[in-house]
């Protein structure tokens, strides 16, 4: 039934829910956005007409689009007032703890969008999530860096806004390089849903208490956070960096079989895909693209990165385990060819997954059928007894 756990002692996945916005073949390697192929949408589309396509379930007309981008970036800026949080936050705080504050932060400031009862209030919270989360993760970004805010532009598309307002300074013009661009648009892409993940099923979670939108998006960066989820791009690159050159790929391949060393090749495996993440492939393209337009296609990551994963991938401990590269493998290479430093690279995940915990949040609250119930447990512990006073322990 909809919205019913039910205990499985093998551990298996089982249906949380039902949904009708993505769809995930994890032995075939296949993702859907709405029926349509993620490859083919990371091609062909644009992060804000896949943002379109998940929250209204149809790709739209030219009109629909322009539209929907107009309502989009006329909410880009955040309340004024929202710039003092990020003076009160330590130079050296995570990008991570500071977005996951000044999103549930947001359920102070924008009062005419938390009726969840109010259709037009669910519209106008979700519209300003999508448009907020870049400059508020770039506003993390410039506090890190020690520079001073850039505020979003309207002339720019979405992924060139969100690239200017890290990477400009006054002191001089910042062009959005086209290429990058589209690189980057195309992570928001790949990132944008991937149905009932841990932090998906957070935010339904929590929706499921009728709690306001923004706290519940705050619940869904917070989970994102952790290195076994969207964490693992940042510990990815981090990984790759570790082993440094070629030559020391046997050796950490060799600490990952070791069940007594609690090493894991970061970027590999998955809970649902017991083949090749279909993301990592259209992720690897992009880096080779932003590497060779950078000039850096000798870049030593990317060397270990590849040399590694044909290793894995001819490695029976890894082939019998179904373990692949995933979405996360290649993201963190092209992220810090463009400039960015790992400590973003999560932050950068849980934007581009906004619109997709959004579109899974009004589905849920749009029919209270789809309300993941209250789940139960198997209790395993004492059975009943009485108290013992302290004198007689
Ligand atoms: C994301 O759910 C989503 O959709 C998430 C996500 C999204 O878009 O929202 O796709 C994003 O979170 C991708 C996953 C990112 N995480 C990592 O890359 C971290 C490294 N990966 C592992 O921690 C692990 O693969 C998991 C948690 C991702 C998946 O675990 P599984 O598939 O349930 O595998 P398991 O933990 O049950 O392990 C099965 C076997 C074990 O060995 P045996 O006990 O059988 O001997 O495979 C081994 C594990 O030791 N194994 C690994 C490994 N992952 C599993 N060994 C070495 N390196 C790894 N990465």
């Amino acid at each position: 039934q909809t919205g019913l756990f039910t205990y499985d002692p093998g551990f298996t996945s089982t249906a949380a829910c039902d949904s009708a916005i993505t769809y995930i073949d994890g032995d075939k390697g296949e993702l859907l956005y709405r029926g349509y192929p993620i490859d083919q949408l990371a091609d062909n589309s644009s992060y804000i007409e896949v943002c379109y396509l998940l929250l209204y379930g149809e790709l739209p007309s030219k009109a629909d689009l322009r539209d929907f981008e107009n309502r989009v970036t006329r909410h880009t800026m955040v309340h004024e007032q929202m710039h003092y949080f990020y003076r009160g936050f330590r130079r050296d705080a995570h990008p991570m703890a500071i977005v996951t504050g000044v999103v549930g932060a947001m359920a102070a400031f924008y009062h005419d969008s938390t009726d969840i009862s109010d259709p037009e209030q669910r519209e106008i919270a979700s519209i300003r999530m999508i448009a907020k989360l870049p400059t508020i993760v770039a506003m993390a970004y410039k506090y890190s860096v020690g520079q001073p805010f850039v505020y979003p532009r309207n002339d720019l598309d979405y992924a060139s806004n969100f690239l200017h307002m890290c990477f400009a300074v006054p002191a001089e013009e910042y062009k959005v390089d086209p290429v990058v661009a589209r690189a980057m648009d195309r992570i928001f892409t790949l990132h944008a849903d991937h149905e009932q993940n841990a932090s998906t099923s957070t935010v339904r979670l929590s929706g499921s208490s009728d709690a306001n939108p923004f706290a519940c998006i705050a619940a869904g960066v917070a989970c994102l956070w952790g290195p076994a989820h969207g964490g693992a791009n940042e510990a990815a690159l981090n990984m790759l960096r570790q082993i440094g050159t070629v030559d020391r790929i046997p050796e950490f391949i060799a600490r990952a079989k070791d069940k007594n060393d609690p090493f894991r090749l970061m970027g590999f495996g998955h809970r649902v895909y017991k083949n090749y993440d279909p993301r990592a492939a259209v992720m690897q393209e992009s880096a080779r693209e932003v590497l060779d337009l950078l000039g850096v296609e000798n870049n030593p990551t990317l060397q270990v990165a590849q040399e590694l994963e044909k290793i894995a991938l001819e490695d029976p401990y890894f082939v019998e385990r179904k373990l692949y590269p995933n979405v996360d493998f290649y993201s963190g290479i092209i992220l810090d060819a463009i400039g960015f430093p790992t400590s973003m690279f999560t932050a950068i995940f849980a934007l581009s997954r906004t619109v997709g915990w959004i579109a899974q949040w009004k589905e849920m609250i749009g029919d209270p059928q789809k309300k993941i119930g209250r789940p139960r447990q198997l209790y395993n512990g004492a059975t009943k007894r009485d108290y013992v006073d302290i004198s007689a322990r």
